[in-house]
């Protein structure tokens, strides 16, 4: 290799260096090349070694030439090292990245109860406080057990196939949807001995168009007590206690007397209500149980006395909530359901 060629084989050196710093794939591969470039053996320390036996002028254009290669060689050696190392800590993080989004949608959706199903069992749990049991009666019910059991007459407009949903089953008139809770009064009565202090929440149906505030389908609870010496004053405590305990001491009750078939005295019972313009609102019916009643659950009317009330749940999203439309409550539209 002649002297004069020695400013071509810096210039191919630093080529050749250049070419494969650009194509090393990892900062790795990088770190292993660097003796290559620099050591005694490369083609720089090679170059450098004959310096000293090139002539004066050549020498100083060669080390000249040798010391910009070598330092360009360095910076772009340090500039690939800089940009494998960040692709290398991006790939590495995004490797350990723990993806929640992807959890959370892997994960089964938690359900929780309906509005009305967190209604009834927060009814329960205060009524079960209160030492009472919870009943359950079937909702496909016959005539006797809605309607004749609890003393309705005959002619009762109840009774009407405008509100009464009729089931084709047995003779005509004989089976239906049950109307109220109340039959499970008497499914209780016929079922165990007093003293009985039950609640059986459940659902109710009535031949009615769906508005805002009334559904063909809806829901009750019925409560129960057959007890001795059971008067009227333990009745009003009783649905005082309940309203107290449940939706807050604050709250006062009011009976109005009423009418239903299977109590005497009835009343229609309120509780106090801010929202209203009246300042009350109607939760439902109750009184004393009529002794035909009792009579018709096998029980002794001159022993046993009792009380009854029955009253709508599907209001309790109207009084928690501020639900205002009960058919909000059924179209299962779960970006309203989930809110509550
Ligand atoms: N069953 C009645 C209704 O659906 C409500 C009711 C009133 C229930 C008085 C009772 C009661 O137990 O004593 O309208």
């Amino acid at each position: 290799m002649s002297d004069e060629r020695v400013i071509d084989e810096i210039a191919a050196a630093r080529t050749a260096a250049l070419a494969a710093i650009a194509d090393a794939g990892s900062s790795g591969a990088l770190a292993g090349m660097e003796p290559r470039f620099f050591g005694k053996t490369s083609d720089f320390g090679r170059i450098r070694s004959r310096l000293g036996q090139l002539d004066a002028e050549l020498r100083k254009d060669a080390g000249r030439a040798l010391h910009e290669a070598r330092g360009e060689v360095e910076s772009a050696l340090e500039a690939r090292r800089a940009e494998l190392e960040t692709a290398e800590r991006r790939a590495r993080l995004e490797a350990e990245r723990l993806d929640l989004t992807e959890v959370v949608a892997d994960r089964p959706l938690r359900g929780h109860y309906h509005l009305v199903s967190q209604a009834h069992r927060r009814l329960e749990d205060v009524f079960v406080g209160m030492g009472f049991t919870v009943a359950e009666g079937p909702e496909v019910e016959t005539e006797w057990f809605n309607f004749k059991a609890l003393n309705f007459a005959d002619d009762h407009p109840a009774r009407d196939m405008q509100d009464t949903i009729y089931v084709d089953l047995g003779e005509p008139g004989s089976t239906l949807l049950r109307t109220h809770t109340s039959p499970v009064q008497m499914r209780t009565m016929l079922a165990q001995d007093p003293p009985i202090y039950v609640v059986c929440p459940g659902r109710t149906f009535r031949r009615d168009t769906a508005d805002a505030t009334h559904m063909p389908v809806f829901h009750q609870i019925e409560g129960l007590v057959v007890d001795r010496g059971i008067t009227f004053a333990d009745l009003a405590g009783t649905l005082d206690e309940f309203v107290k305990a449940f939706f807050g001491a604050e709250r006062t009750t009011r009976l109005r007397p009423s009418y239903f078939p299977f109590t005497e005295p009835s009343a229609e019972f309120d509780i106090s209500d801010p929202t209203t313009r009246s300042g009350w609102l109607e939760l439902g019916g109750c009184g004393m149980v009529h002794p035909n009643v009792l009579a018709a659950g096998g029980i002794d009317p001159e022993e046993w006395t009792g009380f009854a009330f029955g009253f709508g749940t599907d209001r309790m999203g109207k009084i928690f909530h501020g639900v205002d439309d009960l058919r909000a409550l059924w179209t299962n539209d779960v970006r309203f359901l989930r809110q509550f």
